[in-house]
Protein backbone atom coordinates (compact mmCIF):
# COMPACT_ATOMS: atom_id res chain seq x y z
CA UNK A 1 0.00 0.00 0.00
CA UNK A 2 1.45 3.22 -1.08
CA UNK A 3 1.71 5.40 2.74
CA UNK A 4 0.87 9.19 3.56
CA UNK A 5 4.53 10.11 3.50
CA UNK A 6 4.44 9.16 -0.30
CA UNK A 7 1.64 11.62 -0.96
CA UNK A 8 3.23 14.52 0.16
CA UNK A 9 1.99 14.52 4.02
CA UNK A 10 5.09 15.96 5.86
CA UNK A 11 5.39 15.92 9.73
CA UNK A 12 5.30 19.40 11.39
CA UNK A 13 3.84 20.31 8.07
CA UNK A 14 0.11 21.21 7.72
CA UNK A 15 -1.27 19.31 3.98
CA UNK A 16 -4.67 20.87 3.01
CA UNK A 17 -7.25 18.47 1.73
CA UNK A 18 -11.08 17.71 1.44
CA UNK A 19 -12.17 15.75 4.04
CA UNK A 20 -15.33 13.77 3.62
CA UNK A 21 -18.37 12.13 5.74
CA UNK A 22 -21.61 10.98 5.30
CA UNK A 23 -23.84 12.60 7.73
CA UNK A 24 -26.42 10.66 9.74
CA UNK A 25 -28.91 10.05 6.86
CA UNK A 26 -26.31 9.46 4.07
CA UNK A 27 -25.98 12.47 3.03
CA UNK A 28 -22.59 13.59 1.31
CA UNK A 29 -20.74 16.10 2.73
CA UNK A 30 -16.56 17.30 1.93
CA UNK A 31 -15.45 20.73 3.08
CA UNK A 32 -11.74 21.62 2.58
CA UNK A 33 -9.65 20.52 6.08
CA UNK A 34 -6.25 21.04 6.74
CA UNK A 35 -3.98 17.70 7.85
CA UNK A 36 -1.07 17.31 10.39
CA UNK A 37 0.43 13.46 10.36
CA UNK A 38 1.44 12.19 13.46
CA UNK A 39 2.83 8.94 11.73
CA UNK A 40 2.46 6.26 9.12
CA UNK A 41 -0.40 5.21 10.41
CA UNK A 42 -2.22 7.89 12.27
CA UNK A 43 -3.43 11.80 10.71
CA UNK A 44 -5.05 14.70 13.00
CA UNK A 45 -7.88 16.54 11.54
CA UNK A 46 -8.93 19.92 13.72
CA UNK A 47 -11.94 21.03 12.38
CA UNK A 48 -14.01 23.96 13.68
CA UNK A 49 -16.81 22.67 16.09
CA UNK A 50 -19.72 24.47 13.87
CA UNK A 51 -18.40 22.46 11.01
CA UNK A 52 -20.53 19.62 9.48
CA UNK A 53 -17.72 17.74 8.99
CA UNK A 54 -16.72 17.95 12.73
CA UNK A 55 -20.47 16.17 13.73
CA UNK A 56 -20.12 13.79 11.02
CA UNK A 57 -16.94 12.69 12.21
CA UNK A 58 -18.63 11.90 15.73
CA UNK A 59 -21.63 10.51 14.49
CA UNK A 60 -19.98 7.93 11.58
CA UNK A 61 -16.47 7.83 12.92
CA UNK A 62 -14.64 7.88 9.59
CA UNK A 63 -14.49 9.95 7.00
CA UNK A 64 -11.59 9.88 3.64
CA UNK A 65 -8.76 12.40 3.22
CA UNK A 66 -8.83 13.54 -0.68
CA UNK A 67 -5.38 14.85 -1.57
CA UNK A 68 -6.14 17.36 -4.60
CA UNK A 69 -4.92 20.46 -5.59
CA UNK A 70 -7.75 21.46 -8.15
CA UNK A 71 -9.24 25.04 -6.70
CA UNK A 72 -12.75 23.96 -8.09
CA UNK A 73 -12.75 20.92 -5.90
CA UNK A 74 -11.71 23.52 -2.87
CA UNK A 75 -14.32 26.10 -3.87
CA UNK A 76 -17.49 24.09 -4.33
CA UNK A 77 -16.51 21.99 -1.04
CA UNK A 78 -15.91 24.99 0.95
CA UNK A 79 -18.80 26.82 -0.46
CA UNK A 80 -21.33 24.31 -1.15
CA UNK A 81 -23.70 26.96 -2.77
CA UNK A 82 -21.42 27.46 -5.64
CA UNK A 83 -22.64 24.29 -7.24
CA UNK A 84 -25.17 23.96 -9.49
CA UNK A 85 -27.82 22.99 -7.43
CA UNK A 86 -26.80 25.10 -4.16
CA UNK A 87 -25.64 21.36 -2.37
CA UNK A 88 -22.63 19.60 -2.88
CA UNK A 89 -23.14 17.73 -6.10
CA UNK A 90 -23.52 13.63 -6.01
CA UNK A 91 -21.77 13.10 -8.82
CA UNK A 92 -18.64 14.63 -7.13
CA UNK A 93 -18.53 11.48 -4.84
CA UNK A 94 -18.35 7.84 -4.91
CA UNK A 95 -18.45 5.33 -1.86
CA UNK A 96 -15.34 4.51 -0.37
CA UNK A 97 -13.92 1.23 -0.01
CA UNK A 98 -12.76 0.21 3.93
CA UNK A 99 -15.43 3.28 5.55
CA UNK A 100 -18.82 4.10 5.49
CA UNK A 101 -17.65 7.55 3.71
CA UNK A 102 -17.67 8.88 0.44
CA UNK A 103 -14.56 9.74 -1.86
CA UNK A 104 -14.06 12.82 -4.54
CA UNK A 105 -13.93 10.99 -8.03
CA UNK A 106 -11.79 13.50 -8.93
CA UNK A 107 -9.22 13.37 -6.16
CA UNK A 108 -5.31 12.38 -7.23
CA UNK A 109 -5.17 10.23 -3.80
CA UNK A 110 -7.37 9.08 -0.99
CA UNK A 111 -7.08 7.99 2.53
CA UNK A 112 -9.95 6.29 4.11
CA UNK A 113 -9.65 7.05 7.84
CA UNK A 114 -11.69 5.58 11.07
CA UNK A 115 -11.64 8.04 13.97
CA UNK A 116 -9.50 7.04 16.53
CA UNK A 117 -10.49 9.55 19.43
CA UNK A 118 -11.13 13.28 19.80
CA UNK A 119 -9.55 16.15 21.69
CA UNK A 120 -9.27 19.89 21.92
CA UNK A 121 -7.07 21.96 19.75
CA UNK A 122 -8.80 25.10 21.06
CA UNK A 123 -12.01 26.76 22.52
CA UNK A 124 -13.19 26.47 18.48
CA UNK A 125 -11.21 23.32 17.12
CA UNK A 126 -11.31 19.68 17.84
CA UNK A 127 -8.22 17.91 17.72
CA UNK A 128 -9.58 14.57 15.85
CA UNK A 129 -6.87 11.73 15.75
CA UNK A 130 -7.39 8.82 12.75
CA UNK A 131 -6.16 5.33 11.77
CA UNK A 132 -5.40 4.76 8.32
CA UNK A 133 -7.14 2.73 6.57
CA UNK A 134 -6.18 2.40 3.31
CA UNK A 135 -4.38 4.77 0.96
CA UNK A 136 -4.73 4.70 -2.51
CA UNK A 137 -3.34 7.03 -5.18
CA UNK A 138 -4.25 7.69 -9.32
CA UNK A 139 -1.22 7.65 -12.10
CA UNK A 140 -2.02 11.43 -12.30
CA UNK A 141 0.67 13.00 -14.39
CA UNK A 142 2.65 15.86 -13.10
CA UNK A 143 1.62 19.34 -13.00
CA UNK A 144 3.11 22.47 -13.79
CA UNK A 145 3.28 24.97 -11.04
CA UNK A 146 0.77 27.52 -11.69
CA UNK A 147 0.81 30.89 -9.88
CA UNK A 148 -3.06 31.19 -10.17
CA UNK A 149 -4.02 27.93 -9.00
CA UNK A 150 -2.48 28.80 -5.97
CA UNK A 151 -3.52 32.10 -4.85
CA UNK A 152 -6.87 30.87 -5.63
CA UNK A 153 -6.74 28.13 -3.05
CA UNK A 154 -5.41 30.57 -0.50
CA UNK A 155 -7.79 33.33 -1.01
CA UNK A 156 -10.23 30.52 -1.17
CA UNK A 157 -8.86 29.64 2.62
CA UNK A 158 -9.23 32.98 3.51
CA UNK A 159 -12.62 33.91 2.33
CA UNK A 160 -13.89 30.56 4.42
CA UNK A 161 -12.96 32.70 7.46
CA UNK A 162 -14.03 36.55 6.19
CA UNK A 163 -17.96 35.95 6.68
CA UNK A 164 -17.63 34.70 10.76
CA UNK A 165 -15.43 37.28 11.52
CA UNK A 166 -17.52 40.13 9.51
CA UNK A 167 -20.41 39.08 11.77
CA UNK A 168 -17.94 39.50 15.13
CA UNK A 169 -16.79 42.07 17.55
CA UNK A 170 -13.94 44.72 16.81
CA UNK A 171 -11.32 42.63 17.26
CA UNK A 172 -12.74 39.96 14.58
CA UNK A 173 -13.52 42.87 11.91
CA UNK A 174 -10.05 43.75 12.15
CA UNK A 175 -8.86 40.57 11.23
CA UNK A 176 -11.45 40.39 7.89
CA UNK A 177 -10.55 43.43 6.72
CA UNK A 178 -7.07 42.10 6.73
CA UNK A 179 -8.17 38.78 5.53
CA UNK A 180 -10.15 40.83 2.26
CA UNK A 181 -6.24 42.62 1.72
CA UNK A 182 -4.97 38.97 1.75
CA UNK A 183 -7.84 37.70 -0.88
CA UNK A 184 -7.28 41.38 -2.99
CA UNK A 185 -3.19 40.52 -3.24
CA UNK A 186 -4.53 36.53 -4.64
CA UNK A 187 -6.97 38.41 -6.74
CA UNK A 188 -3.81 40.87 -8.58
CA UNK A 189 -1.69 37.31 -8.98
CA UNK A 190 -4.52 35.49 -10.28
CA UNK A 191 -5.83 38.63 -13.02
CA UNK A 192 -2.20 38.83 -13.83
CA UNK A 193 -1.23 35.57 -14.41
CA UNK A 194 -4.47 33.48 -15.36
CA UNK A 195 -6.95 36.56 -16.86
CA UNK A 196 -10.04 34.55 -18.45
CA UNK A 197 -9.76 31.60 -16.70
CA UNK A 198 -11.78 29.25 -14.41
CA UNK A 199 -9.44 31.03 -11.37
CA UNK A 200 -10.54 34.30 -12.51
CA UNK A 201 -13.86 33.22 -12.62
CA UNK A 202 -13.43 32.12 -8.96
CA UNK A 203 -12.14 35.21 -8.03
CA UNK A 204 -14.67 37.01 -9.50
CA UNK A 205 -17.35 35.03 -7.64
CA UNK A 206 -15.69 35.40 -4.41
CA UNK A 207 -14.95 38.80 -4.65
CA UNK A 208 -18.76 39.36 -5.01
CA UNK A 209 -19.61 36.89 -1.92
CA UNK A 210 -17.17 39.38 0.61
CA UNK A 211 -19.15 42.54 -0.76
CA UNK A 212 -22.19 40.63 0.02
CA UNK A 213 -21.18 39.51 3.54
CA UNK A 214 -20.11 42.80 4.14
CA UNK A 215 -23.29 44.87 3.24
CA UNK A 216 -25.05 41.92 5.38
CA UNK A 217 -22.30 42.58 8.35
CA UNK A 218 -23.66 46.61 8.15
CA UNK A 219 -27.08 45.89 8.19
CA UNK A 220 -26.37 44.39 11.63
CA UNK A 221 -24.60 47.25 13.20
C1 LIG B 1 -7.57 24.93 2.11
C2 LIG B 1 -8.54 25.07 3.25
C3 LIG B 1 -8.22 24.51 4.48
C4 LIG B 1 -9.14 24.56 5.54
N1 LIG B 1 -8.81 23.96 6.72
C5 LIG B 1 -9.75 23.88 7.71
C6 LIG B 1 -9.47 23.16 8.91
O1 LIG B 1 -8.38 22.61 9.12
N2 LIG B 1 -10.46 23.10 9.84
C7 LIG B 1 -11.69 23.68 9.64
O2 LIG B 1 -12.58 23.54 10.49
N3 LIG B 1 -11.95 24.39 8.52
C8 LIG B 1 -11.03 24.49 7.55
N4 LIG B 1 -11.31 25.18 6.40
C9 LIG B 1 -12.63 25.84 6.27
C10 LIG B 1 -13.74 24.83 5.97
O3 LIG B 1 -13.43 24.04 4.84
C11 LIG B 1 -15.05 25.58 5.69
O4 LIG B 1 -15.42 26.29 6.85
C12 LIG B 1 -16.16 24.65 5.26
O5 LIG B 1 -17.25 25.44 4.82
C13 LIG B 1 -16.66 23.71 6.35
O6 LIG B 1 -17.66 22.90 5.76
P1 LIG B 1 -18.55 21.86 6.56
O7 LIG B 1 -19.43 22.66 7.50
O8 LIG B 1 -19.34 21.16 5.48
O9 LIG B 1 -17.65 20.94 7.30
C14 LIG B 1 -10.40 25.20 5.35
C15 LIG B 1 -10.70 25.79 4.12
C16 LIG B 1 -9.79 25.74 3.07
C17 LIG B 1 -10.16 26.35 1.74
Amino acid sequence: MTDVYNLGFLKDTIGETIVSTYDVDGHPNAAPMGIAVKSNEQLIIRPFMSSLTYKNLQTKRCAVVNVTSNPELFYRTAFKDANPDGNLSAELVEKAETVDAPRLRAADATVEVSVAETGSFSPERAEVLCNVQLVTASKALPKVYCRAQFATIEAIIHATRIKPFLMGDEQEQERALRLMELVEICRDIVDRTAPNSRYSEIMADLTQKIHLWRKESEGLR
